[in-house]
């Protein structure tokens, strides 16, 4: 799943098994239950439950989830900010938990809910705090506070010297985010990292963030309640329901096409085909007509030179195969037509209407996962799962 694998780092035995993805943070039959260890019995029922779970190496993997269900204290429990009452946690295939804590908070980077920046600190302290513990010189760790800082949208000019009173939610946030990215950890835990940002500044935050992920090839678990953001950051996403029993994990089209639960289809429900059309894929299945040959693609005038000059939007001729189905949709807007050709690699391979967008869709939600059934309505489901957020185990 990894995109990008520019870490050459590893590993764990498994590692080497050819078709085994590599596993970055393995979670074995993990419990945690506060309330029997605080001598308060077992019968608020466990934050975690048994929960066994692969981060593969270089993906961003999200878990998202209803308030209370467990995602922070699974994600603090990988570097042992919490430990786990039962199981086992495997960093790169060592057991954290006979990991000393400190040495292995400086191999994961981690983006606290709640930002929690040294108030006491400025903003450049802040996103110094590791350079400074590995014992990085004072020219290197400045240049790195300003290129983190300008990379989260801070000007280091106006912000460098501020504390954290003296900034918005959102800002400390960002702060976060750049002192977490600060030694280019090669594992992040990112707990609603763009939580208080403002929509437009958070859509930009996660495109530059996804950008560095990619570089980079971090690492990344990152929690949400937000599944736009879930299905937007995720390489595979993790649906948790109370307990953190998983309920899906799978891609983030499978995820919103094919919700394997109730609990699933009722977190997708709203804005279901919306998100189709933004992460479903023009494929060559869904061409209306095939061309008997490969013809050049037509051009704009004036493009240039032509064969592999495509634009999308009202007067486009064409879209390359790959694009997103609503970019699709939006290309027949004001083409009386209807019908557009198809390009693959410069060539004309065939042509599309509206209606093979609806095929498309219909592909898309059709083929149950591991042959269980779609689920498209959340029949029965505990009206109050959301505001329970202890609940009971899930049976
Ligand atoms: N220190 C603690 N002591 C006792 N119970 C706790 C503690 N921390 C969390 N819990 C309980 O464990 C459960 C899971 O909490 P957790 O913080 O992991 O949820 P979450 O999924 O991150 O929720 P949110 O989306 O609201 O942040 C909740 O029922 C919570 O009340
Ligand atoms: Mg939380």
């Amino acid at each position: 799943m990894c995109r990008y694998p520019v870490r050459k780092r590893l590993s764990a035995p498994w590692a080497s098994v050819p078709g085994v993805a590599a596993s970055a943070i393995r979670f074995e039959h993990v419990s945690k239950d506060y309330a029997s260890e605080q001598g308060r019995g077992a019968g608020d029922g466990a934050a975690v439950h048994d929960l066994t779970l692969d981060v593969h190496e270089h993906e961003v993997l999200v878990l998202v989830g209803p308030s209370g269900c467990g995602k922070s204290t699974t994600l603090r429990m990988a570097n042992r900010l919490v430990e786990p009452t039962s199981g086992r946690i495997l960093l790169e295939g060592e057991d954290v938990t006979t990991a000393d804590p400190v040495t292995l908070r400086r191999r994961i980077g981690y983006v606290i809910q709640n930002v929690g920046l040294f108030p006491h600190r400025t903003v450049a302290q802040n996103v110094a705090t590791v350079p400074k513990l590995l014992g990085w010189d004072r020219r290197r760790t400045a240049a790195r506070v300003e290129e983190l800082l300008d990379l989260v949208g801070l000007d280091p000019a106006r912000y460098a010297k501020r504390f954290p009173h003296e900034l918005s939610g959102g800002e400390r946030q960002r702060v976060g985010v750049a002192r977490a990215l600060a030694t280019d950890p090669p594992v992040l835990l990112m707990d609603e990292p763009f939580g208080a940002v403002d929509p437009v500044g958070r859509r930009r935050l996660q495109t530059e963030f996804a950008r560095i992920q990619r570089a980079v090839g971090t690492t990344v678990m990152l929690v949400t309640h937000d599944i736009d953001e879930a299905v937007r950051m995720g390489d595979r996403v993790a649906v948790l329901s109370t307990g953190a029993h998983v309920e899906q994990l799978a891609s983030p089209l499978d995820v919103v096409a094919r919700p394997a639960s109730p609990a699933v289809a009722d977190l997708v429900g709203r804005g279901r085909m919306a998100r189709l059309l933004a992460l479903g894929r023009l494929e060559r299945d869904d061409l209306a007509e095939v061309a008997s040959e490969a013809i050049p693609a037509p051009t704009r005038a004036g493009a240039g030179d032509g064969a592999s000059t495509v634009t999308l939007g009202a007067d486009a001729a064409s879209v390359p195969l790959g694009t997103e189905l609503g970019d699709v949709l939006a290309s027949f807007v004001g083409r009386p037509d209807g019908r557009l050709a198809v390009t693959d690699e410069g060539r004309t391979i065939g042509w599309v209407t509206p209606t093979s967008v609806l095929e498309a869709l219909r592909r898309l939600t059709e083929h149950p996962v591991d042959g269980a059934p779609t689920v498209t309505q959340a029949p029965g489901r505990a009206p109050d799962a959301e505001q329970d957020p202890v609940g009971t185990l899930p049976t």
